[in-house]
């Protein structure tokens, strides 16, 4: 069984309480609409993988140091925006098992926040001087648009392969993962070969939990956020991209159709959900996803055996494991 991430954050627990405290502090504004929102957010955290990693990279390839706070500061600023901006853009009304932004202040709003937080991660490292850190996480912002974009221009016209699912994730979720593990390892190494190893390792492990999340959009259980709201929103994910490969002619196109023309539609929503179960896209999804993991696990096994080490190699397995 996999370890829970109380387990898993062990040997940087205290780094992870310091860099609690202080992210609470720099969501603070003195505009009081705004601080309420970041007063909001910062009540209903999440997860904290991206931190996490930043930390426990870090410990991987050296000591733990200031700048190793500042990464983890910005990419977690970077991240909540980018959350706040995607749920606006996906017309997504619950977040973390509570309203989203949008839902609560609207649109409008939420770009604004969403900006705001953005920037202050930018300035957080501006004023620190840590400007490997900025050039790594507006490499991975620009990824993260692009992105997005390019599956919106899939979701008009739903010519979507495997490839391209790959090249999208790859972007909009995998490149702020790979930036959080290769900017821990910068933050305490000069040994640039290990830097590069540390973003393929999280471009790796950002693959698999983007598949995870996909397949969550798929499942029965609570995650504390829309499901089913993929298809509505026309998102080709691998299990429906399977699903359609390996679908005859006429059922491809009744499927397109009810995904181009009735994605509103329950019914119609919930007969393409059963039509994905039935190809076994879930199962190829899952397997593709393991591949991703193990390939991760490859490149963690590289370096010698430690307490960072082992704590990462159980976070892999909490990524295709994980429950939300
Ligand atoms: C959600 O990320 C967005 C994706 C990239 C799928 P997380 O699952 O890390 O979100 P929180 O921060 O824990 O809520
Ligand atoms: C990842 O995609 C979003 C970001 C890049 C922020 P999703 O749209 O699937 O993420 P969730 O499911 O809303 O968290
Ligand atoms: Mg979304
Ligand atoms: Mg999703």
């Amino acid at each position: 069984m996999t370890p829970s991430l109380n387990e898993i954050k062990k040997p940087v627990e205290r780094e992870l309480k310091d860099f609690e405290s202080s992210f609470k502090d720099l969501m603070k504004s003195s505009v009081p609409l705004l601080d309420k929102i970041t007063y909001y957010i910062v009540q209903k955290k999440g997860k904290q993988v991206r931190p996490i990693l930043v930390f426990l990279c870090a410990k991987l390839c050296g000591n733990i140091n200031a700048s190793t706070d500042v990464a983890a500061s910005l990419i977690e600023l970077s991240h909540t925006a980018s959350l706040v901006h995607d749920d606006v853009v996906d017309n997504a009304y619950e977040r973390r098992g509570f309203f989203s932004v949008n839902a609560l202040w609207k649109n409008k709003i939420a770009v604004l926040v969403g900006d705001f937080l953005l920037t202050k991660g930018l300035q957080v490292a501006l004023e620190t001087k840590n400007f490997r850190h900025l050039q790594t996480v507006s490499t991975a912002v620009q990824q993260m648009a692009e992105g997005e974009l390019l599956q919106m221009e899939k979701a008009r016209r739903l010519d979507i392969d495997e490839s391209i699912y790959y090249e999208i994730i790859r972007q909009k979720t995998a490149s702020l993962i790979a930036a959080a593990c290769s900017a821990g390892a910068s933050s305490v190494t000069e040994d640039e070969t290990s830097i590069r190893k540390m973003w393929l390792f999280g471009e790796k492990l950002g693959t698999a939990f983007q598949i995870k999340d996909d397949l969550f959009d798929y499942g029965d259980d609570e995650i504390g956020k829309p499901r089913g709201i993929d298809i509505k929103e026309k998102k080709m994910t691998l299990p429906l991209i399977y699903a359609l490969n390996n679908a005859d002619k006429t059922t491809k196109n009744k499927i397109i159709n009810y995904i181009k023309n009735d994605s509103e539609n329950p019914v119609k929503v919930k007969e393409v959900i059963s039509f994905v179960r039935s190809m076994n896209g879930l199962s190829y999804a899952e397997e593709v996803m393991y591949k991703f993991q193990n390939e991760a696990i490859e490149i963690l096994h590289t370096y010698p055996p430690s307490d960072a080490r082992q704590s990462l190699e159980q976070l892999v397995y909490f990524f295709t494991t994980r429950k939300n």
